[in-house]
């Protein structure tokens, strides 16, 4: 059992301008994992530089402060953590989301959720900023215009309305398991079989978008550093979070 409780202080904003940038400005009083929820983001950021719009009151809007000895070399797996944190409290929910590399959640070929991973380095520690932006109670017409046919909230998926600090309550708990399992010898390999289990693509023809042009390949999971691995015209290459990966239709011959 880890000694860490994540959610051991929470700190409720009704609005900020991003839970991560908070955590990041009050990082010296901030103990490792504690969680900063917000209401409402007024510049909320997601993955590559763009924008994490949510909707005010319908959505989860949170970060988790955590920290790692700066010699540790399981930092790319906190990609994976919240990911498959989120898809365990969502499957006990009878929601079937599965993960797109590196940590969308997805449902019906709709974005449900992202996760931001920041980190702050210093000469000891590296310091973790896990920030999770999940659509519980948003209607499509929330969304704006051009996200309607890609964005996708857990009502919209099933329906229902949500209590979102059940919800969050929740999550904590899904949160502090999988954290305690991680802590344990296989652990980091437990989480990256989950995550192989609940990728959207495992095994599936991808393009991957790099700054040098588009490569396509087969996905065919994470390894124990938590970088993709991809199978490209008979030969293997690892992945990095900040490649954009995007599915094909066709199954081809790019393996
Ligand atoms: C993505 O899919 O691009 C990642 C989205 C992450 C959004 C969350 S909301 C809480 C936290 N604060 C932020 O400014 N971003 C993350």
């Amino acid at each position: 059992m880890s000694e860490l409780i994540i959610g051991s202080r929470i700190i409720r904003l009704e609005r900020v301008d991003s839970t991560n940038n908070y955590v990041k400005r009050m990082l010296p009083t901030l103990p490792d994992g504690a969680i900063v929820i917000a209401d409402e983001q007024t510049h909320g950021k997601g993955r590559g530089g763009h924008e994490w719009i949510s909707c005010p009151g319908k959505g989860l809007t949170f970060s988790v402060r955590l920290s790692v000895p700066a010699d540790d070399r399981a930092v790319p797996l906190f990609n994976l953590f919240p990911a498959v944190a989120i898809v365990n409290c969502l499957r006990s929910l009878k929601i079937a989301a599965q993960i797109k590399w590196p940590n969308d959640i997805f449902m019906n070929g709709r974005k449900l959720g992202g996760i931001l991973v920041e980190t702050v380095s210093t000469s000891v520690k590296i310091n973790v900023i896990l920030g999770v932006g999940l659509n519980v109670n948003t209607e499509l017409s929330d969304f704006p215009v051009p996200l309607r046919h890609i964005a996708g909230s857990l009502k919209s998926i099933s329906g229902q309305e949500y209590n979102i600090k059940v919800i969050f309550k929740k999550m904590i708990q899904f949160f502090n398991q999988l954290y305690d399992k991680v802590q344990t010898e296989n652990g980091w390999r437990s989480l990256r079989q989950k995550w192989n289990d609940y990728c959207l693509h495992i095994n599936r023809p991808i393009n991957v978008s790099q700054k040098n042009g588009v490569t396509t390949g087969i996905f065919t999971g994470v390894d124990e550093y938590g970088f993709a691995v991809i199978k490209s015209k008979g030969q293997q290459f690892t992945l990095r979070d900040c490649a954009h990966i995007s599915l094909r239709e066709d199954y081809d011959t790019c393996n």
